[in-house]
């Protein structure tokens, strides 16, 4: 059998490798709906043919073709590597260039068995997430990278590697753009008619961006956003003790919902359709018992309840049927929301109340028109329910997922009396805008490239000593964040969260982000770790501007302009990062967010330290400036407290207007 490092270097086989046979026992992703007309299928094989020889365009025309009628895009099964996908120890990676190994590393992570959503389709999370469109880009990209050299930038257009181009050694290795459109051409459909042509992909937040690390990545945003959402209702701990969370979906983001709110001390049912996805995170120890019968359900809540214990439970089954039954039996839920992958509402998001998760896929693949009008009609039901809790005093939020968006586009009763804003505020507008990404709280992440245990925990150990000794001079604006980040690196090895690579996640501002990454290159420069790659998911301070998520909280009408998220990846390019990415779509859905994100591997070099000062300072310190011009509180304060400790940053302040000046002039 042909060795890892030589599978790699290979690339394109010569010789057709044989046909692979379908695995049954991995989630695949669900057939795609039929968008093309016969001409454009024409034109789709004819786009999968470049990547071959001539004398193989018979055999593989008539391949891609059955694989486009059976799953609705071309995905090269048959090219599928021997060598099994995880993220190895960087030094096993073949290569002239230490970052691209690196680059490595982190895709062979996004398409680990273990981590990906639909791994032999490419899917990382959230359904649609891809990291490539098919296996032949991934066996060329992997090849290039293992024969790149300091010198040359890969240029990625959507999972397609355009080339090796000449650059220089402080350049990314890799630029990524995915599913960027001319904006009049990025409705969904669009998405799914040039994905099936093989010309774009969705390549979500951390997909596309090869910055995945599992559902822990998620697990310290929602912890965050759940405790402190569980604050608003409850001043102490105890107070806490009983409360019961109602959510669903247990994929790739959702599935750290239980684990959150075991962590925050709650009782939490997490409805899930998919029994695949719910058993996969009740083995992996995230969700603590299953539940399929209703009744049954219902029973085991009041008695967690009346006990205040804190526990997970899972409901296989739709979610709108757990909140109709709640209602029904009298379960008081005190802190609602929803991760179904809303975004994506037509192709396998969001599954419908009163149809088994096998209708629903038959239907959405053969019927996407008669599907339509299930989910919209299951969304009216779902919002009706909620509003019924929230009549009786359930705290209700949206989790970015567009469950508010897609409810008030199908009719639902979601609309505040403005008939402009929702009813129920986003996890943002409430939590982690004005609390986290005003002030540059973000998730801030590394992966140890050693792949060693001991490594991640020197590395932890490392961060919370930076902490501790900055929040001895943080101001009080600050303090809750603070010790809330330090408690949460400090239980970080005994909540076991490590899924695939040796990676942590760790919310830190601008400030943090900086002398986390300099103590940690200082330690390699000693020999005490390996080499370490930075990033960050794209869910931050300054990389995403979606107007209903990460830039919900910005009210002076910019909310839906994208420059923070363009200039945010152009100034990291030219500032150190090893690669960047920007993405449209990702989270909230195609067309409706712009997002970027980087990579930075550390060496313990001179030139590692030089970036990382310029490149986190700018990466966090770009969307603070841009909140405080739009008049957060919050953000006004940390840009003044930035520009105190560097001089060279000069940012635009803006004059608050009294109000009583504006009343009136316009009435
Ligand atoms: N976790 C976070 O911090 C976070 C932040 C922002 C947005 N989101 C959003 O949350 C959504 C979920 O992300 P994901 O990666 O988990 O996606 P996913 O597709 O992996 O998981 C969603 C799950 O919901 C299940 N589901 C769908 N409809 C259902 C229904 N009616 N009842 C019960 N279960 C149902 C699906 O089977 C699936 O397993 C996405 O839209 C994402 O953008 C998450």
């Amino acid at each position: 059998m042909i060795s890892f490092a030589d599978e790699i270097k290979q690339g394109i086989p010569s010789e057709l490798p044989a046909l692979k046979a379908w695995d049954p026992s991995i989630n695949h992703a669900p057939k795609r709906k039929e968008i093309l007309s016969p001409a454009e299928k024409k034109l789709a094989i004819a786009n999968a043919l470049r990547y071959f020889p001539k004398e193989q365009h018979a055999v593989l025309a008539a391949e891609f073709a059955k694989e486009l009628h059976t799953y609705g895009r071309i995905y090269m099964y048959r090219f599928m590597p021997e060598h099994p996908i995880f993220a190895r120890a960087i030094t096993e990676y073949p290569g002239k260039s230490e970052q691209a190994k690196a680059i490595m590393l982190m895709i062979q992570n996004n398409l680990d068995h273990r981590v990906a959503q639909h791994p032999h389709e490419l899917i990382t999370y959230g359904g649609n997430g891809a990291v490539f469109q098919n296996w032949i880009q991934y066996r060329l990209v992997m090849q290039y990278l293992s024969e790149m050299t300091d010198e040359q930038t890969l240029v990625m257009y959507s999972g397609h590697p355009m080339g090796l181009f000449p650059s220089h050694p402080n350049a990314p290795r890799v630029v990524v753009t995915n599913g960027m459109m001319i904006p009049n051409y990025s409705k969904p459909d669009d998405w799914e008619k040039f994905n099936a042509l093989g010309v774009t992909q969705y390549g979500q937040m951390t997909a596309g961006s090869y910055m995945y690390i599992g559902p822990q990545g998620i697990v310290h945003g929602t912890t965050i956003t759940v405790l402190n959402a569980v604050r608003r209702l409850a001043k102490t701990r105890d107070d806490i003790k009983g409360k019961l969370f109602l959510t669903a979906g247990l994929g790739g983001m959702s599935g750290a919902q239980p684990k959150a709110g075991n962590i925050a001390g709650v009782i939490s049912v997490t409805a899930e359709v998919n029994p695949k996805a719910a058993h996969t995170r009740h083995e992996q120890g995230w969700v603590d018992e299953i539940i399929s019968d209703l009744d049954e359900l219902v029973t085991r809540v009041k008695k967690a309840q009346a006990s205040k214990e804190v526990v997970s439970i899972a409901y296989l089954g739709n979610v709108v049927d757990v909140w109709e039954k709640f209602d029904q039996t009298g379960v008081h839920v005190d802190l609602g929301s929803d991760q179904t992958s809303l975004h994506n509402p037509w192709a396998g998001g969001y599954y419908p109340a009163g149809l088994s998760f096998d209708e629903a896929n038959d239907m959405m693949a053969n019927e996407p028109e008669k599907f339509k009008t299930y989910v919209q009609e299951s969304l009216r039901r779902h919002a009706a329910a909620v509003n019924k809790h929230t009549a009786r005093g359930t705290y209700f939020f949206d989790y970015g997922n567009a469950f508010l968006l897609e409810s008030s586009r199908a009719g639902g009763e979601v609309m505040a009396e403005n008939h402009i804003d929702f009813k129920y505020p986003s996890y943002i507008q409430d939590i982690l805008g004005p609390m986290c990404f005003d002030f540059g709280f973000g998730p801030f992440r590394w992966v140890c490239a050693s792949g060693k245990p001991e490594d991640l925990e020197k590395t932890d150990a490392i961060a919370c000593k930076v902490l501790e000794t900055m929040m001895a001079k943080s101001p009080a604006e600050i303090q809750q964040q603070m010790a809330d980040n330090i408690q949460w690196i400090k239980g970080a090895q005994e909540n076991k969260l490590v899924v695939g690579s040796q990676a942590r996640i760790l919310y830190a501002d601008a400030e943090g982000r900086m002398r986390i990454a300099a103590a940690f290159n200082e330690a390699i420069a000693n020999g005490e770790i390996g080499p370490v790659i930075l990033g960050r998911d794209h869910h931050d301070v300054s990389g995403t501007d979606s107007p209903y998520r990460e830039t919900s909280n910005i009210y002076d009408g910019s909310r839906f302009t994208a420059d923070m998220a363009i200039q945010n990846v152009i100034g990291d390019s030219f500032r150190g990062a090893t690669w960047v990415s920007i993405h449209n779509g990702g989270g909230v859905g195609w067309g409706e967010v712009i997002n970027g994100g980087f990579g930075m591997l550390l060496d313990g070099s001179e030139q590692a330290q030089r970036n990382l000062t310029s490149m986190l300072h700018w990466d966090v310190n770009n969307g603070i400036a841009r909140r405080n011009w739009a008049r957060n509180e919050n953000a006004i304060f940390a840009i003044k407290r930035a520009m105190e400790a560097e001089p060279l940053l000069k940012v635009t302040l803006p004059h608050l207007v009294e109000d009583q000046l504006l009343d009136g002039l316009f009435d």
